[in-house]
């Protein structure tokens, strides 16, 4: 019989967490189509990708007050985005995900997320070690009580602070022992989360633009462990939209004066975005993006705004505005408004990464997961941020390994990069 494949959600009463548990055991009962799931494409049918009626949910979250269940009341309540039949199939399979879900650490996400969501009773008592520690054997207990061989740790909490530069304390494995031990500055849940799924020997996905698995303390971990793992923060909107339409600028020879991005949205991720120093984390990300593809040149003007406007909740909307030169310098314009269900979005792209997280694993790929950078915003070692190249290198990876079935890259032992 097929194997499980145990999936650990950071973050599993958020609102893209609760999508993608319910997306999951809809399409797994027959009650929803795949759509929106680039992983159903014909390009992966060869490569025998976990089946989505064998993954197994349980995770973190700091919220203690709502119940999965509650979360996707609130979610078919508020925004309408899971019909009111959907989530009453699903009753049952959030009641057994409930008895899953573990308290959390807040330590290092700053006050708005502490005052969103109750402060974590782990970190009172104990040491960055020891949250590790108590993380990891979460993880462990999860995978004994379920028999799972893997399990794949998702990041989907809360953005934290942005940090201009990387905390000294992540620069090293041995600058992150210390850390651990002593408490040291910069210590952020992210990180600690990253390393208690490597450390317990998990694949992981960082879908926020958090700090995790890309700092050079964890890179190491991660090779040593072998396993795979990518980030961050995925693309599903405006940026999406950028990285598609900012390469036929360049095909065509025209050249971008400005291009002005005004987000906003109205969910608890918006709130979160409201703090200055949560929302540099995401706008720095989304203008990486576009200098890349266009040159970092002084006369390009970009910039990212993101507002909250509650009224909105999960419905995005994005109105970009290009301003461009043509031939003999003729100016012109282009605006586009994205109006996104922003969960809706996310979560089937989240279910393909950790299809694509445990193939991967399963082939004996270790480290950074390059091949998914089209999935991210901000792609850890990705060569490029034009979605078109990023779309080949994915399709390129699945074509290449369409010959080979996974039962026999199982013998594979670790050490082959990705
Ligand atoms: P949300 O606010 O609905 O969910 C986040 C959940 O994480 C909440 O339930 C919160 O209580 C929990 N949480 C916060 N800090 C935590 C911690 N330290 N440990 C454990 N749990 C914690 O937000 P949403 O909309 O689900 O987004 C989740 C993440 O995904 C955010 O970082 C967001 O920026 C990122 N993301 C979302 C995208 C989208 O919705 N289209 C696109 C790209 C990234």
């Amino acid at each position: 019989m097929a194997e499980e494949l145990g999936v650990w959600i950071v973050g599993a009463r958020g609102a893209v967490s609760t999508c993608v548990i319910s997306g999951a055991r809809a399409v797994a009962r027959g009650l929803a189509p795949t759509t929106g799931l680039v992983t159903e494409v014909s390009d992966f049918k060869p490569l025998g990708l976990v089946d989505l009626q064998r993954l197994v949910f349980g995770g973190h979250e700091l919220r203690s007050e709502v119940t999965l269940s509650g979360a996707a009341h609130e979610l078919r309540d508020g925004p309408g985005l899971l019909p009111p039949k959907l989530v009453a199939a699903l009753e049952d399979d959030y009641a057994e995900i409930d008895k899953d879900i573990r308290p959390a650490t807040a330590i290092g996400c700053g006050s708005t997320i502490r005052k969103m969501t109750g402060c974590s009773p782990l970190e009172d008592t104990l040491t960055p070690a020891l949250l590790v520690e108590q993380l990891a054997s979460d993880i462990a207990d999860f995978r004994r009580r379920h028999e799972l061989r893997r399990v794949v740790v998702v990041n989907l909490a809360s953005t934290e602070p942005y940090h201009e530069r990387l905390p000294a304390c992540y620069e090293s494995p041995k600058a992150l022992r210390k850390a651990l031990r002593n408490g040291g500055e910069g210590i952020t849940a992210g990180v600690l989360y990253a390393c208690a799924a490597l450390s317990s020997g998990c694949a992981y996905v960082n879908f926020t633009p958090s700090l995790g698995a890309e700092v050079p303390a964890l890179l190491e971990l991660a090779r040593e462990k072998g396993l795979p793992h990518c980030g961050k923060d995925g693309k599903t909107g405006e940026t999406l939209m950028k990285t598609v339409l900012a390469p036929m600028f360049v095909a065509r020879n025209m050249k971008v004066m400005s291009w002005e991005g005004y987000n906003m949205l109205g969910n608890r991720d918006g709130a979160v975005l409201d703090d200055p120093v949560n929302n540099a984390a995401k706008t720095k990300g989304k203008d990486k993006a576009l200098r890349e593809i266009l040159g970092d040149n002084a006369e390009l003007h970009t910039r990212v705004r993101i507002d909250y406007c509650p009224s909105l909740d999960d419905w995005k909307t994005a109105w970009d505005f290009v301003h461009f030169q043509g031939f003999l310098g003729t100016k012109m314009i282009m605006q586009f408004i994205w109006q996104g269900c922003d969960s809706m979005l996310a979560a089937p792209l989240v279910l393909d990464l950790i299809r694509l997280t445990d193939y991967a694993w399963r082939c004996g790929e270790t480290g950074v997961m390059k091949h998914t950078a089209c999935f991210f915003k901000d792609p850890l070692e990705g060569e490029t941020h034009d979605f078109w190249r990023q779309w080949d290198a994915l399709k390129a990876y699945a074509h290449s390994h369409a010959a080979v079935s996974p039962h026999r890259h199982r013998s594979t032992e670790k050490g082959k990069r990705v």
